[in-house]
């Protein structure tokens, strides 16, 4: 399962990215955003090369489950920089509710940052889940995690409300906010309005040119 928008390819992990996966599990912001954390909010160790190994065979297991099952909970994809093949980062379904709602999470790498990929992703893989016949798509935020607030309203996501307290971390409660988007209202349902609408997105949000 490959998707792309020409810039921007997102397709399955393989066992030849587990450095990579490995190095990004170590960057602070990923540890403290998607990273897992123990009750008080302590991140767990980053991965190492046999850790990230087996989340990509994990990841290998649920594709094959979607394929057996048509749900896609627990698939992920890589994301890639189209023209040079350059891995950039994560994303993928966490959970497809058996009432067709599904919840998506997503990660760049550090160096790849404000280049516009996290966006394009997210823009790609909303409209393979309403493809699939999601009625809702959504996903989580700390509070305060601006870099991910901006993705998910370029991306033409909604913010619903926040959840005081709904998170630790280092001790410390923290709000969590939601955003979601419907098929009938999105913006970027069709292709052709979806690169327009990201395209336009970026010119407005700091003109960088960088694709
Ligand atoms: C959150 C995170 C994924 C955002 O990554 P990002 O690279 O900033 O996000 P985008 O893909 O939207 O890039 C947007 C930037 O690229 C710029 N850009 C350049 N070319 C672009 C293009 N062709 N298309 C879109 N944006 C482009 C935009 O102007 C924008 O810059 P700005 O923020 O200065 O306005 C990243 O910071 C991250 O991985 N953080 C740690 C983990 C995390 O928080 N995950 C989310 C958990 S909810």
């Amino acid at each position: 399962m490959t998707l792309s928008d020409g810039l921007v390819t997102l397709r399955p992990w393989s066992r030849d990215d587990v450095r990579f996966m490995a190095e990004a599990s170590a960057d602070p912001a990923i540890r403290r955003y998607n990273g897992s954390h123990d009750r008080l909010g302590h991140p767990t160790p980053p991965l190492s090369t046999t850790d990230a190994e087996g989340v990509i065979d994990q990841f290998g297991l649920n594709w094959r489950a979607f394929a057996a099952t048509g749900t896609p909970s627990g698939v992920a994809f890589a994301i890639l920089d189209t023209r040079s093949g350059e891995l950039v980062g994560c994303c993928g379904v966490d959970d497809w509710s058996n009432e067709d709602v599904a919840r998506f999470g997503y990660w760049i790498a550090p160096d790849a940052r404000g280049r516009g990929y996290a966006t394009r992703a997210v823009i790609l893989l909303t409209r393979w889940l309403f493809d699939m016949g999601a009625a809702r798509v959504f996903l989580t935020i700390v509070a305060g995690n601006e870099a991910s607030v901006a993705v998910a309203r370029r991306a033409g996501f909604v913010h619903e409300g926040t959840m005081r307290a709904h998170s630790v971390w280092q001790g410390k409660r923290c709000d969590v906010m939601w955003f979601a988007a419907l098929p009938l209202e999105w913006a970027m349902r069709q292709p052709d309005e979806g690169s327009h609408n990201a395209r336009q997105g970026v010119a407005s949000a700091g003109d960088r040119g960088a694709f």
